[in-house]
Formats: C-alpha cells, structure tokens, sequence
C-alpha cells in the first residue's frame, strides 16, 4: 500500500514495545523502531523483519529529538513505550532520577509527538504508555506514579489539541512474561496474581493486543485504558 505510513514505536527494542513493533513488521507495515542505541535498534529491527527500521533516540535529552526524527517520514501510528525505571521515595529523594524519569516520559514523549506533528495526518494515532502505578502507589513509586498521572493529563491535553488525531494511553498491570517481571521470584509474581481477578498476570501480547485497539479503532479517542485483569477490584 503506497500511500500507507509508518507505524513509530519509541522504545521498540524490548518488552512490550517491542511485542508492538513486531505485530506490525509480521502484517507488512513500515515499523520505525527506536532505541538509545541506533545499532541496538537496528538489530532489533533486522530480528523483526520485513519494512522495520531502525534508529537511536533518547527521550532523556529532548532538545536532540527532532534531529533523531529528521528522516521519519509520514506516521499513521505513534506509540510512545519508552522507560527507565526509577524506585525513588520522598524520604530519600534522588533528584537526578526523578529528573531524568519526568524528563523522558512527560517532555520526551511531548517532544516526539511534536517533531512528528507534521508527518501526522488526520487519520492518525498515539498510544502513550503510562501503568498501573498511578492508581496503585508503592512506597518508592513517587515519581512513576506522579509521571503516570501525569501521561493522562497529557493524553487528554493531547487529544484536544490535535483533533481529529486520537490520541488514548494504556496502562499496563503487572506484565509477568516481561522482561522486568519475568526474573522476578515466583513467590513475588504468585503474590500479584492471586490478587489478580483473572487469576494470571497480563502479558506482553494482552498488552500489545490493546495497543493495536487503541490505534486502529477509530472511535476509541481520549481513553485512559487498564490492562491489568482488574486488578484493583480486588484490593
Ligand atoms: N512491564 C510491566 O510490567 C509494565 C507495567 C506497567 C507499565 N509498564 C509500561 O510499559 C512500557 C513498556 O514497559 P516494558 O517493561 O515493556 O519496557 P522495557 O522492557 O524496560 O523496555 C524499555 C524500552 O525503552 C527504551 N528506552 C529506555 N530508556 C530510553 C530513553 N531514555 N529514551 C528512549 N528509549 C528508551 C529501551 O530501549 P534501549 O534500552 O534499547 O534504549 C526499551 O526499548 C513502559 O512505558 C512502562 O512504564 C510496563
């Protein structure tokens, strides 16, 4: 399909982002895939096959963005999966984390939708990726569920801004085949999925799956959606 654009996973070399990115290499699209390390992205990008490219960007040091983005060309799908973990109390405040997480999700994430915003088009879509840490805090998850909030605020300010471009988050639960879960010891993940109503932890395909309902279901506008077998039912 000529006309189609491309489909940008920032954070697509791993977890779900990457379970994303090959969802739409295996269907044929363009994937413009992204990593800190432009080698690291474009070998991801060659495992994934087909119209998947490669290229480095680092959502920590926005004013270098649109530079990252300058040969991205049309986008049909923007999906904005990018983290770097911070574990950080009030009690024991580490300012450089805490700047560097906010940084990266709230002005990187905004940076990239707008170095992009001219190869947008009406038709269009964004899936921010926020998580279950904005509704269920944890005693050093200060910043990450701040920024979490943070990512529907954005969402929403996003969505109104940029109509008729959807824009929607999801929010993932505990991802048990992800690689920041899947080490974890099996007592730490029965704990999570005994409280999960579904009684098994989401994975990276749950996850993914509702990515690519957010993109392409083109009513589904402005939604903040939790992927995490309700969870916080049962708390
Ligand atoms: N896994 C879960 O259980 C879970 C739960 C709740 C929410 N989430 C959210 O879901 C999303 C995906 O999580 P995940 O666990 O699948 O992630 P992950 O496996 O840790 O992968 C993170 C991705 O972000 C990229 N990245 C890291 N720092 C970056 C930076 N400064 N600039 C640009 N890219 C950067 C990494 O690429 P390089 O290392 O190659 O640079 C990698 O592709 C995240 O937004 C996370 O907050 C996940």
């Amino acid at each position: 399909m000529p006309d189609q654009g491309s489909v940008v996973v920032v954070g697509g070399t791993a977890g779900i982002g990457k379970e994303v990115a090959r969802h739409f290499a295996d269907r044929g699209r363009e994937v413009v895939l992204s990593s800190r390390d432009a080698g690291r992205a474009k070998a991801v990008a060659a495992e994934l096959g087909g119209r998947a490219t490669g290229i480095g960007l680092d959502l920590a040091r926005p004013e270098e963005i649109a530079g990252q983005l300058a040969g991205v060309g049309r986008v049909d799908h923007l999906v904005l999966a990018a983290i770097e973990r911070d574990e950080n109390a009030v009690a024991d405040y580490d300012i450089p984390r805490a700047t560097r997480l906010v940084t990266l999700k709230l002005v990187g994430y905004t940076e990239t939708v707008h170095a992009l915003l001219p190869r947008l088009h009406e038709d269009s879509s964004i899936v921010l990726f926020g998580g279950l840490a904005r509704d269920m805090p944890y005693k050093t998850s200060t910043t990450v569920t701040t920024v979490n909030y943070g990512v529907t605020g954005l969402m929403h300010t996003l969505a109104v801004e940029l109509a008729p471009i959807r824009v929607n988050a999801v929010h993932p639960g505990v991802v048990g085949d992800s690689p920041y879960w899947v080490d974890r010891p099996g007592p730490v993940r029965e704990r999570w999925r005994e409280r999960t109503p579904t009684g098994r932890l989401a994975t990276m395909a749950d996850v993914a799956g509702a990515v690519v309902f957010l993109l392409e279901n083109r009513s589904v506008n402005a939604v903040d959606l939790r992927v995490d077998g309700g969870i916080l039912l049962l708390l």
